[in-house]
């Protein structure tokens, strides 16, 4: 099986990106970052508060499952379809916060390598390249601006007419930047070997194919 991690922060467009390739390449893209959204709206659901031992009480109670329909991943929660729900700005926020504890990261680790072992895939996250899939045999690290990832995230905001000014934004992405770079656990960093993208400057078809010039280089 072949596997293209793709790690980054916030809105650097890793989603977007990453399921472009995955299409061109006819290969699965696994969103990692939807599994630990799911986990969030579980303990927004449940009421409890973002600590190892209850949400490890909460996980031999919640079922949660990642499905392809029509080529695009869905996420259930307890059997219900919760795709759109975990997008929220709140869920981002809370996300960032559960993430940061071992006890969720341990939670994930084998449905994510599975994936991986069952299938070609591109998988985006945080530690997919350093953690997840260290033997992937393309790493990418893609990041932007905060300011050009805020901006990204705002217009994505207004699309689904989410009121939030562009300063508010601004302040979340870097907030969550703080949290994804500076926790203990797995913390986002770029793998030793993996390829710096700075897509501030590029269009979307850019860095598309930017990539999958690097991925052809490196399959050959
Ligand atoms: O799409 P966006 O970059 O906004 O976020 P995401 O990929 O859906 O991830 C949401 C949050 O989950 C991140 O801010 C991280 O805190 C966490 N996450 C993580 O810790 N590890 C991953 N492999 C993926 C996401």
């Amino acid at each position: 099986m072949k596997s293209i991690a793709i790690d980054g922060p916030a809105g650097a467009g890793k989603s977007t990106i990453a399921r472009l390739v995955a299409e061109r390449l006819n290969f699965i893209y696994v969103d990692s970052g939807a599994l630990y959204r799911t986990v969030a709206l579980a303990v927004k659901q449940k009421g409890i508060l973002v600590v190892p031992v209850q949400l490890q009480q909460i996980f031999s109670e919640i079922q949660i499952e990642m499905c392809y329909i029509d080529g695009l991943q869905h996420m259930f929660l307890d059997g219900v379809d919760v795709s759109d729900r975990i997008r929220s700005s709140e869920i981002s926020q809370l996300t960032s916060q559960i993430a940061q504890l071992k006890v969720v990261r341990e939670y994930l680790f084998s449905c994510q390598q599975k994936m991986a072992q069952e299938h070609d895939v591109v998988m985006d996250g945080r530690d997919i390249g350093t953690e997840i899939l260290p033997n992937a045999n393309v790493k990418i690290f893609l990041t932007a601006t905060a300011q050009e990832r805020a901006q990204r995230r705002y217009k994505q905001l207004l699309e689904s007419k989410t009121i939030k000014t562009l300063e508010e934004v601004l302040q979340e992405v870097k907030q969550r930047d703080e949290n994804d770079y500076n926790r203990a656990v797995s913390p986002l960093r770029q793998a030793e070997d993996a390829i710096l993208v700075d897509t501030s400057d590029m269009t979307l078809e850019e860095s598309v194919d930017f990539i999958l010039d690097v991925i052809s280089k490196k399959l050959a």
